[in-house]
């Protein structure tokens, strides 16, 4: 039988995903399948580092010529320090995803989780506008932030923020500090959803082994877009009941995807697509 030969040499670019655990982490698939699919001399790997090593081992992986490394849970927060540049979004998500090595040895971090949020829709729902009309925003945790911070960005003229700690929004409003935010009542009243042109979960209700999200849909107009950023599973109780209704509904795989897209550009020099094939990739079993 044939062997399919794959070595790296000492051009090959190096990248990984940096956590603790890191066994859960879908990007070495996703990475993987785009190395493949664009014939990249590279690598991506996962790198199960413990919290005392953090720092230290950051700084090794640019001193061994790595191209860069995503960062996931528990350090998303904890990069920030380590970094030598921060791209204006990274600053105002207050968390770094992916860190890229310059050839001068600064350690750049980004957070490139809003992009994901936004072009997960933009594919979905190409002529979206998000300055059609206002979003509710149900969540005030990391993602939260990041799905805040780039609606903005893009224009959204209104952001009704609502979490059952309501500290929690308040506080997360005041970091952002954009008078567009408004804090509404959890759960959601049927005034806070009846003209909002974008409904969005950030909370990780929905999520296998965890409750339902209980939410009266009635007042929403049948324009609105729904989306989760949950993916497990796919089609949430909150997409079902939405679909039911009539309104577009978008899962939260695809912002998982499109959040890689960033990294793999600047590391490997390809910006890649995100297809269907690569959706079953990803979530077929190892
Ligand atoms: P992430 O960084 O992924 O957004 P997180 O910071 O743990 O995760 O935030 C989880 C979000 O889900 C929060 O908005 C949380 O609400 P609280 O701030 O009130 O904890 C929300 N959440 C989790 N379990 C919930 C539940 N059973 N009911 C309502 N909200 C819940």
């Amino acid at each position: 039988t044939p062997v399919t030969i794959h070595t790296l040499s000492g051009t090959s670019r190096l990248a990984g995903v940096m956590g603790w655990p890191v066994s859960h982490s879908k990007s070495p698939r996703l990475q993987g399948y785009w190395l493949a699919q664009y014939g990249v001399d590279g690598t991506y790997m996962p790198l199960p580092v413990l919290p005392e090593n953090f720092a230290a081992s950051v700084k090794s992986l640019r001193d061994l010529g790595f191209a860069g490394v995503n960062v996931t849970i528990p350090y998303k927060q904890a990069v920030f320090a380590v970094c030598d540049e921060l791209t204006d979004r990274a600053k105002r998500i207050g968390a770094v995803n992916t860190v890229t090595f310059s050839p001068d040895g600064k350690i750049q971090g980004d957070n490139t989780d809003g992009f994901g949020f936004i072009e997960n829709l933009r594919q979905y729902v190409p002529d979206i506008d998000f300055s059609s009309g206002p979003a509710v925003v149900l969540g005030a945790g990391g993602a939260s932030r990041a799905v805040i911070v780039s609606l903005l960005d893009e224009n959204c003229p209104q952001i009704r923020l609502t979490n059952r700690t309501a500290s929690r929004a308040h506080e997360l409003a005041r970091e952002i500090g954009d008078d567009r935010i408004t804090v509404v009542d959890w759960p959601i009243a049927k005034t806070s959803l009846c003209d909002a042109a974008l409904l969005v979960n950030t909370t990780s209700l929905g999520m296998v082994g965890q409750p339902a999200l209980e939410i009266d849909l009635g007042g929403l107009a049948q324009s609105a877009i729904v989306t989760d950023i949950v993916y497990a599973p796919l089609k949430t109780n909150l997409l079902l009941g939405a679909e039911a209704r009539g309104n577009k509904v978008v899962d939260g795989l695809g912002m998982l995807l499109h959040q890689a897209r960033p990294g793999f550009h600047r590391w490997f020099g390809v910006d890649p697509v995100v297809t269907s094939e690569l959706r079953e990739f990803v979530l077929s079993p190892v």
